[in-house]
């Protein structure tokens, strides 16, 4: 893997090496004014966001902001920079993007963030989107913020479903991982407001590493069986600010399934969405709950993905692992008519690439965390 550009600055006197997703200037005029390349005419025509690859975009995953109030370590280094508050979108940008994406075929928008429930507006955006569109409304958080209130509050915006990240059942060693104030049993609380509050089927998504939090595997199963909910393993990807992930570092998730097999055999699901990222497995047993594996390094679904992601800056960003990102803030500030908004939907679409190359000894990190690329 390259290793990510550095520069230096002065900090206090001393002379201090920044990664290059510190320094916002290049970045902004890198990105800036990029259009995509046109899609052929008649795929513009056709009233679908489709890629050059053969596939058909559906799910939007819209971030809300970049900021978060917890540094996980395989995610943010604690003095990761944010953008700038003016250079975010509103939240009528934010839902007028989503109207026209849904206009193009989008079923599902995914409320994504950095962490998504610390935009002031979320429950104007979300109300937004169930009355403009008829998509469904998931929302993805770290369960800080989803006290019973704020739960009742998000179904009554329209969030229909809600996704918890969650990296540890240890108290010591989620605060730890987290580099959070908030305490586990919060976050455990938001899990059984969202049950309770019917927006399931609940998922909690698990980044393990290893030799920190992969010995956590069973104990995770018993909890998806204990409360009803899947639990999904994701392998962890290389889009850490701090660029520290590394090849011995990551848990394939054949490895965590054998972890749990050993102890709760699992049955395979029927009928898994084949663009879904998870493939998932019911308890033998017949116990509720279930877990999923989501497996982009070890066994990469590139192949069936129908995901499109909008940054929280205003950027499209066909994968994950896009190393150019398409401009959207400038068309939306000078007034641009819808029409022109989903020409350029499409354009973005149609430049996906085939699959994130992690495997190639070409590989180059994506500049963008995921934290400010939305997950
Ligand atoms: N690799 C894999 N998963 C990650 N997430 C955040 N960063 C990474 C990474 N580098 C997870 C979060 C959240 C979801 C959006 O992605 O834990 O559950
Ligand atoms: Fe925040 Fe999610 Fe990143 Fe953790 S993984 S620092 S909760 S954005």
């Amino acid at each position: 893997m390259k290793a990510i550009a550095s520069t230096t600055t002065e900090v206090r006197g001393a002379s201090v090496a920044l990664p290059q997703w510190r320094r916002h200037e290049p970045i902004r005029s890198r990105a800036s004014a990029a259009m995509p390349p046109p899609a052929p005419r008649p795929v513009g025509d056709l009233g679908v966001l489709l890629d050059s690859h053969g596939r058909t975009i559906r799910d939007l995953r819209l971030s809300l902001t970049d900021r978060c109030n917890f540094r996980c370590t395989y995610c943010m280094e604690p003095d990761v920079a944010f953008a700038p508050a003016g250079e975010l979108l509103g939240a009528s940008e934010l839902v007028r993007l989503g109207r026209v994406a849904a206009s193009l075929g989008i079923r599902k928008i995914r409320l994504t963030g950095g962490e998504p429930t610390l935009h002031p507006e979320l429950l104007a955006i979300a109300a937004g989107l169930r009355d403009e569109t008829c998509c469904e409304i998931a929302l993805i958080t770290n369960g800080s913020r989803g006290d019973r209130a704020s739960v009742a509050a998000w179904r009554g915006a329209g969030i229909a479903r809600v996704t918890v990240s969650l990296d540890s059942l240890r108290e010591e060693r989620f605060a730890r991982l987290a580099r959070a104030r908030t305490p586990l049993a919060e976050v455990l609380a938001c899990i059984r407001h969202a049950i309770e509050a019917g927006l399931g089927p609940v998922k909690v998504n698990a980044v393990l590493l290893r030799g920190e939090n992969d010995d956590e595997a069973v104990a995770f199963a018993d909890l998806a069986r204990r409360l009803d909910v899947e639990v999904r393993f994701i392998e962890w990807m290389p889009l850490d600010s701090g660029h520290a992930w590394r090849q011995d570092r990551w848990v394939p998730a054949a490895e965590t399934r054998a972890a749990i097999e050993a102890v709760h055999p699992l049955r395979p699901t029927e009928g898994d969405d084949p663009s879904a990222t998870a493939r998932t497995y019911r308890f033998a047993d017949g116990a509720p709950g279930r877990v999923g594996f989501i497996a982009p390094i070890s066994q990469p679904f590139c192949g069936a993905c129908s995901r499109l992601r909008i940054t929280a800056d205003g950027k499209v960003r066909p994968c994950l692992f896009s190393t150019t990102e398409w401009d959207l803030r400038p068309l939306l500030r000078q007034g641009a008519d819808d029409a022109s908004l989903r020409r350029f939907l499409v354009d973005a679409a149609w430049s996906k690439q085939a699959g994130h190359g992690i495997e190639s000894p070409r590989f180059e990190q994506p500049v963008r965390p995921m934290s400010a690329i939305g997950g």
